[in-house]
């Protein structure tokens, strides 16, 4: 039977993983598949390199080419595998590739996460499949579990550690009392970082995810703009102490929720209780909660980054889409796991995403303050005004604390846990405590998840 012809898009470390994957694993996937599958055509960005490490992997190097465009418009090619990344030109190749009639199976959960609706749409007129289980947890396969494996459910919420470099440098913090910079050199070092490492540490790589896993579990459009979004950057050593001391790690987290009005889709750190499954997931290893109501919790735990866990989950499209293609089977299961066209009853359209004000949740604040006779009672007071009740108070002196504020003596650090209030309370709370003469600086505020 003639085999499955492969035009591949980017051979950096995903590409090379997934060559070695599919060469190393040939026999498995053809018997698997029925067909075999090879790679016909590839273009890199950087050309010698490409070729030299072709090489390695036992890949004939004249198939390596620097234009994307004729890898896309070759006719023998039957599936095109981006693997460049990023917003363009991925977007522009892979709606080339949907209108030359290609499948398409991609890693790059940017582009799904802002352009799947477009990608998506295309797809459809063209009667094409787009794949993306890479896109989201590495070689966990996510995507799948809540697109079908959880499919019978409704989903209460998802919460999950689905950026690598942010959980390697909190746990390299947290466990080895490493500064900030130094972990993340090493996650750079290691591979695990985005291009642009800001993805990473301001949130924006686990927003992309959280926005794709949000929009399978509750059937909302794709909306990257309303995911909110905070990253790791701003996490102080102390904090992380202090949180422990509290019972708690600190952890990055995305968190989707069904809630009253609509879906929270929020990507922020978190306090999570130590004795959560989440709280001991470390270094690169990622993990997706699911809180479902027939299957209840499930968790996904694996490595959300790297060459072949990544090429992992390539290769399981490439072989689902191999599977099916020319079988009448494409439409088996939806993109996004529920057609756009059929509501609930009673409704006209997908609930929406919440703004992050009316989120609910438990904080965790701190707050350098005079040490002085009726500071405490001022602050309980603006809380008891809001309706916010506290959970626990803790006053340090930040006697050889670096994050000391200097000419302020003598001063008392507060920390407190408050229960459960929404968000926008909380804003006015922390905008009068801010105004408060005894109080220095801003509040440092932590969400509280308690995952139960
Ligand atoms: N930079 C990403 C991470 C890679 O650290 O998780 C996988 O998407």
């Amino acid at each position: 039977m003639k085999p499955v012809k492969i035009g591949l898009l980017g051979l950096g470390t995903v590409g090379g993983g997934v060559v070695a994957v599919l060469r190393r694993n040939a026999g498995e996937i053809a018997r698997r598949v029925g067909r075999d599958i090879t790679i016909h055509a590839a273009a890199a960005r950087r050309l010698g390199r490409a070729k030299a490490k072709a090489k390695g992997l036992g890949l004939d190097s004249a198939i390596i080419a620097a234009d994307a465009e004729a890898v896309i418009d070759d006719p023998e090619c039957d599936i095109i595998v981006e693997l460049i990344g990023g917003y363009e030109p991925a977007r522009a190749l892979v709606l080339r590739a949907i209108a030359g009639g290609k499948h398409v199976v991609t890693a790059n959960k940017a582009l799904i996460a802002k352009h799947g609706a477009e990608i998506f749409a295309a797809a459809r007129d063209k009667g094409v499949m787009v794949s993306y289980e890479a896109a989201v947890g590495g070689g966990i396969p996510i995507i799948k579990a809540l697109r079908e494996g959880l499919a019978g459910n409704r989903i209460a919420w998802i919460a999950g550690i689905i950026n690598g470099t942010g959980n390697f440098i909190l746990s390299e913090m947290r466990d080895h009392g490493r500064d900030f910079a130094a972990a993340l050199q090493e996650a750079q070092s290691l591979g695990y970082a985005e291009a642009d490492p800001a993805f990473d540490i301001e949130g924006i790589d686990a927003a992309h995810k959280l926005t794709i896993l949000a929009a399978i579990a509750f059937g909302v459009p794709l909306n990257f703009d309303a995911c909110y979004t905070e990253g790791i950057s701003r996490v102080s050593a102390v904090d992380i102490a202090y949180a422990r001391e509290l019972g708690y790690t600190v952890k990055h987290l995305g968190i989707a929720r069904r809630a009253d009005g609509g879906i929270e889709t929020r990507v922020h750190p978190a306090l999570v209780p130590q004795d959560k499954l989440l709280a001991n997931v470390n270094g690169v290893m990622n993990a997706v909660l699911v809180m479902a109501d027939a299957a209840g919790p499930t968790l996904h735990y694996g490595a959300g980054a790297g060459a072949e866990p990544t090429a992992s989950a390539v290769v399981a499209d490439i072989i689902d889409v191999a599977r099916a293609a020319g079988r009448k089977t494409e439409d088996r299961v939806p993109l996004l796991g529920f057609r756009p066209e059929v509501f609930q009853a009673g409704r006209s359209s997908p609930p929406s995403i919440l703004p992050m004000e009316a989120i609910e949740t438990s904080y965790y604040l701190r707050m350098t303050v005079a040490d002085r006779a009726g500071v405490l009672a001022d602050i309980a007071a603006i809380f008891g005004r809001a309706g916010i009740s506290i959970e626990a108070v803790i006053q340090k002196d930040p006697q050889n604390d670096p994050q000391k504020v200097p000419g302020r003596d003598p001063q008392a650090r507060i920390i407190m846990l408050t229960h459960k209030v929404k968000e926008a309370r909380m804003n006015a709370a922390i905008a009068d405590i801010e105004r408060l003469d005894s109080v220095f600086g801003a509040v440092t505020r932590i969400r509280v998840e308690s995952l139960s």
